[in-house]
């Protein structure tokens, strides 16, 4: 598939997606999220593709917020369609993917752009980035799942106060919150999240797809996350992944996981 505002690149059961907006800090527009979700949906159901990455091309952004020329003039059913729409197709779908996503974040994550690096499975920061959800400068609020995944991710009070003053922290300060697990340099960014990714292609891919989503299973309401556990434990005993992870074991070797 063509994309005009993102572009993919597949290597060694790795691919990257990179937001492609620069002169406008990578702002997800309407065709964008569409787009990414054409790219991670490309990305799961390719066999190959063991973990994807997430970047912003440039130097300056990951993601500088949803568009906001484009909602400056909506009405409050197209705003909660809107956030609906979004959270279906993006935020909530790469949070539920089965294969693992890294954001990069290479600079700016702010409103969309921290939803969005909030929604993959972990971050990695740049020693540039600046994170924050200035939705309440705007006279809104963040509408991509923003208030639920920063509370659990950093906790109420600090959730709150990064809301509340529209304000941004840096990587160092997200390091220290628990909102990003590594900070490198922006040389270093993405051959950290290879690095990281490739060791993540080492293991069982059916078993991580049932790790995400018992861990996915904690923060959803109605949904046992224990009974989650169990029965993904149990499919794991029925996958050709698991009959090589433990013949593998006794025989002294490294598996070969054959993702089945
Ligand atoms: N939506 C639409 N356009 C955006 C954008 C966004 N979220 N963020 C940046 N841009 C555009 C700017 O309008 C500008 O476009 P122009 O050159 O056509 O005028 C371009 O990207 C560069 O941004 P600029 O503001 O000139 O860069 P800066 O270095 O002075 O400031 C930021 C960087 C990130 C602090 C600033 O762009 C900003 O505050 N952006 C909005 C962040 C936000 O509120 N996001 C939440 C949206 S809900």
């Amino acid at each position: 598939m063509n994309f005009n505002n993102i572009q993919t690149e597949y290597d060694n059961g790795i691919t990257a997606i990179t937001i492609n907006r620069p002169k406008k800090l990578n702002a997800l527009n309407q065709e964008t999220i569409n787009e990414l979700h054409h790219a991670f949906k490309d990305a799961d159901l390719d066999e190959n593709t063991k973990v994807v990455i997430v970047t912003g091309s440039g130097e300056k952004a990951f993601v500088a917020g949803a568009d906001i020329s484009e909602f400056a003039d909506y009405n409050v059913e197209e705003g909660e369609y809107l956030a609906a729409n979004g959270q279906k197709i993006l935020f909530d779908f790469v949070e539920n993917l089965s294969t693992p996503v890294i954001a990069a974040v290479n600079g700016f994550a702010l409103g969309g752009g921290l939803e969005l690096a909030m929604a993959c499975h972990f971050r990695v920061a740049s020693d540039n980035a600046k994170m924050g959800l200035p939705e309440v400068s705007l006279g809104v609020i963040p509408g991509y799942g923003g208030t639920q995944r920063l509370t659990h991710l950093v906790g109420k009070g600090r959730a709150m106060e990064l809301i509340m003053t529209a304000g941004m922290i840096d990587a160092n300060r997200a390091f220290s919150y628990g909102l990003v697990n590594h900070v490198t340099t922006q040389e270093e960014l993405l051959p950290l999240c290879n690095k990281i990714a490739l060791k993540i292609t080492q293991n069982s891919s059916v078993a991580i797809s049932g790790a995400i989503k018992a861990v996915n299973s904690s923060f959803k309401d109605g949904i046992n996350g224990f009974e989650v556990e169990i029965k993904e434990f149990g499919r794991c005993f029925g996958t050709e992944d698991f009959a090589e992870g433990t013949t593998a074991f006794l025989e002294k070797r490294k598996a070969d996981f054959p993702g089945r």
